[in-house]
């Protein structure tokens, strides 16, 4: 019932009461773009970048950050940011084992970072607020990929300003895989297609709107989905594998058909579910990855789309993608029904509590030279994470975690599997189950945070260090000026 007010003010929207402008100032968007697409652009698919190892062995990705303008909105164009490219990245991927190394050019005039999302690596390597990268100079973090298959993407992360540098398209996916891959629609952009589900606001000019005001940030009503406008693509197989990123600011997703047909989640942010989860639907937050398996039959037509959720931050529906099923579909194996048998990560002893409020974490905002929290390697902790204000997601850099409870409930079976980022609903608690990595550093933290990006930008974000067990209590809380250049 604590949510009534927000339920009364989504009816509203719903049948076009309020206007747009009335609502910027509480948080909540507009009321939702259902009905008015023509889908007549074909899905874009990033290209692949998964280089050939050289004679030492190590893949080498070289990564071009960029100015650029593209064609976001039909006829129109916008001043972008990309990677190799005017807008978005290519989808990097590798295999575990894989000896790996980022050549970041940044050509742009300011200076940023990027951010391995879901990644488990060094915190040097990281790419968080600290591995800043003036203009100019390139930035090369090496690491050998040692993690289940997964999921994962990488976006700017520059202390204040990640909303602005995400927002103007330095994003793109980072898929990992592994060999113990179950049979699964595997063949790039024909059956298993990433799909960066991202809003824009856009001027008359077809610019984009940085109007990052009101409590969430930017919420727009056009969708882009891998930056293509009113898009199409056509299935050719009986089943697909969608690998869905919530690539937005703030916008929160409920996801399904708009036909309610049932498909199943088989993984989310960090691995495989260990079975196919049967949804119609799933709330997918700013961070978050799910990956689903749809089947289709041949010649059918359906629309995939974003619903209003019951939480603050959600809104009206959205239409993303039409689906144009060909006549004749190329059978897909059936799903298999065990998809990892890594059991879910289980709860440390120790107990540690973050309180959301307002945009900070524990009352505090982030400080680049403090260290909130410093871990033992390889320690399973209890994260109980409780939001006392309006909504907010949480994100842990290097870690894996399974959600223990919400509120004191368990959780739906498809929100069971290994993840990095969660949804907090306004006044809510979520206990986690975390698994952190092994590269001790004491003086190069990790970070956790809101992922609505706004809020990030506003500090709420803090910071830890994963430390060789037993030398916790020795480790300095406060970090030396070198340790944290601007
Ligand atoms: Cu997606 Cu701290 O990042
Ligand atoms: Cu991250
Ligand atoms: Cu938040």
């Amino acid at each position: 019932m604590r949510r009534r007010g927000f339920l009364a003010l989504a009816g509203l929207v719903g049948t076009g009461l309020l206007g747009v402008t009335g609502l910027t100032g509480c948080g909540a968007g507009a009321g939702g773009n259902t009905g008015t697409l023509t889908f007549t652009n074909p899905l874009r698919i990033p290209p692949v970048l998964d280089p050939k190892p050289g004679p030492d062995g190590v893949k080498r990705f070289p990564l071009h950050l960029r100015a650029g303008r593209a064609e976001l909105l039909p006829g129109k164009t916008a001043s972008t940011w990309g990677v190799n490219g005017d807008h978005l990245g290519p989808t990097l991927r590798a295999r575990r084992g894989d000896r790996i190394a980022m050549g970041v050019v940044n050509q742009l005039d300011e200076a940023t970072t990027l951010h391995w999302h879901g990644v488990r690596l060094p915190a040097v390597m990281d790419g968080g607020p600290h591995q800043m990268i003036a203009p100019g100079a390139t930035w090369n973090p090496e690491w050998t990929v040692d993690q289940p298959a997964a999921t994962c993407w990488y976006h700017p992360h520059p202390h204040g300003l990640t909303s602005r540098h995400v927002y103007r398209g330095l994003v793109g996916m980072f898929i990992l895989d592994d060999d113990q891959a179950p049979n699964l629609p595997n063949t790039y952009g024909v059956d298993d297609v990433p799909l960066i589900v991202q809003d824009k606001k856009f001027r008359p000019d077809g610019e984009l709107d940085e109007a990052f005001g009101g409590t969430f940030g930017l919420l727009g009503d056009d969708i882009l989905i891998n930056g293509t406008y009113n898009p199409f693509f056509e299935v050719t197989t009986t089943k697909v594998r969608f690998r869905v990123l919530n690539g937005s600011n703030a916008h929160v997703y409920s996801i399904g058909f708009a036909d309610n047909r049932t498909f199943h989640v088989i993984g989310s942010d960090a691995g495989l579910l260990n079975a196919p989860a049967p949804v119609r639907r799933f709330r997918i937050s700013p961070g978050e990855r799910f990956e689903i398996v749809v089947d289709f039959t041949p010649g059918e037509q359906v629309v995939l789309r974003g619903y209003a959720g019951d939480s603050d931050v959600e809104e009206g529906d959205y239409d993303l993608l039409k689906l144009t099923a060909a006549t004749t579909l190329k059978p897909s194996p059936d799903l298999p029904a065990t998809l990892s048998g890594v059991p879910p990560i289980a709860p440390g002893a120790k107990v540690r509590k973050f309180t959301l409020g307002g945009t900070n974490i524990n009352g505090k905002e982030m400080d680049m030279a403090r260290i909130d929290e410093v871990v033992p390697a390889g320690a399973r902790e209890v994260w109980e994470v409780d939001n006392i204000t309006f909504s907010h997601n949480f994100h842990v850099h290097e870690v894996a975690f399974t959600v223990l409870d919400i509120d004191g409930e368990a959780p739906p079976e498809h929100l069971r599997g290994p993840k990095d980022t969660v949804f907090v609903e306004g006044k809510t608690k979520v206990r986690l189950a975390v698994e952190f990595g092994h590269h001790a550093d004491p003086t190069t933290p990790y970070m956790y945070h809101c992922h609505i990006l706004k809020h990030e930008d506003k500090g709420m974000m803090g910071q830890f260090v994963i430390v060789e067990p037993g030398t916790e209590d020795r480790t300095p809380r406060t970090l030396s000026a070198k340790g944290h250049h601007h």
